[in-house]
């Protein structure tokens, strides 16, 4: 089996970004997770389903036609050949997806499209229970936090040079309820596996995280 690394952690940690430039050093294929339930997410939302109706939430994620590609040297994310990589990125997505992400059975139908990212030479798998569910056998496990307030400006500053305007007051009450979501869904909550290496990057940048992040993967 190839090598996994997994980078799990709570929303605005910084995962996503560490993750993309780890893969791009190893030469390491790349997981996004979150991606997947955000796109289940959308095609809810499209449907005008339910988020609280399990079944319903499993039958969209188990037919979901997906791609990953990449167009012009960015990751773009297809769903039924459309072009979704911004519209999965809206807080409203953001919201659902962390709703329908804590449905048990949206879980396990995505638990092998997730498993299928493995090949080698090997691969960055970032999410929320990559660690403990997906890829327990994962050799490097790491659990990336910040403080809710630190992913909140970090957040902040991501819309605003997007020209997107929110107040962080907003923000941040949208990240304690996700982290809530998240934390005590009964389905994988997040959680640090056991042999995962925690590090807290408050006050750290990227590039700080990625040094500690590759002397890890050495070690
Ligand atoms: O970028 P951010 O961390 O805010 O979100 P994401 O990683 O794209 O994930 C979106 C949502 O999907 C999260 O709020 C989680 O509830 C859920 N998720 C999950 O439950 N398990 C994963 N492995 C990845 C994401």
């Amino acid at each position: 089996q190839p090598p996994v690394i997994t980078i799990d952690g709570p929303s605005g940690s910084g995962k996503g970004t560490i993750a993309k430039l780890l893969a791009e050093k190893l030469g390491y294929a790349l997981l996004d997770s979150g991606a997947l339930y955000r796109l289940t997410a959308l095609a809810a939302l499209e449907r005008e389903a339910d988020l609280t109706d399990d079944a319903t939430l499993t039958e969209i994620a188990d037919g979901l036609d997906i791609r990953f590609e990449v167009c012009d040297g960015k990751a773009a994310a297809l769903l039924e050949s459309r072009d979704v990589t911004d519209d999965i990125r809206r807080e409203r997505v953001s919201m659902a997806a962390s709703k329908v992400a804590a449905m048990p059975g949206v879980r396990a139908a995505l638990l092998q499209r997730q498993r299928d990212f493995r090949q080698p030479p090997g691969l960055v798998a970032d999410g929320r229970d990559m660690g403990t569910t997906v890829f327990p056998d994962a050799p490097v496990k790491i659990f990336l936090t910040a403080s809710a307030e630190e992913r909140a400006r970090r957040r902040f500053a991501q819309l605003r040079e997007k020209g997107v305007s929110v107040s962080l007051r907003d923000l941040l009450e949208d990240i304690r309820a996700r982290d809530a979501r998240d934390t005590n869904r009964a389905a994988s909550p997040l959680a640090p596996a056991e042999d995962a290496v925690e590090l807290d990057s408050t006050g750290i940048d990227i590039e700080g995280v990625l040094q500690r992040v590759l002397q890890l993967v050495r070690e």
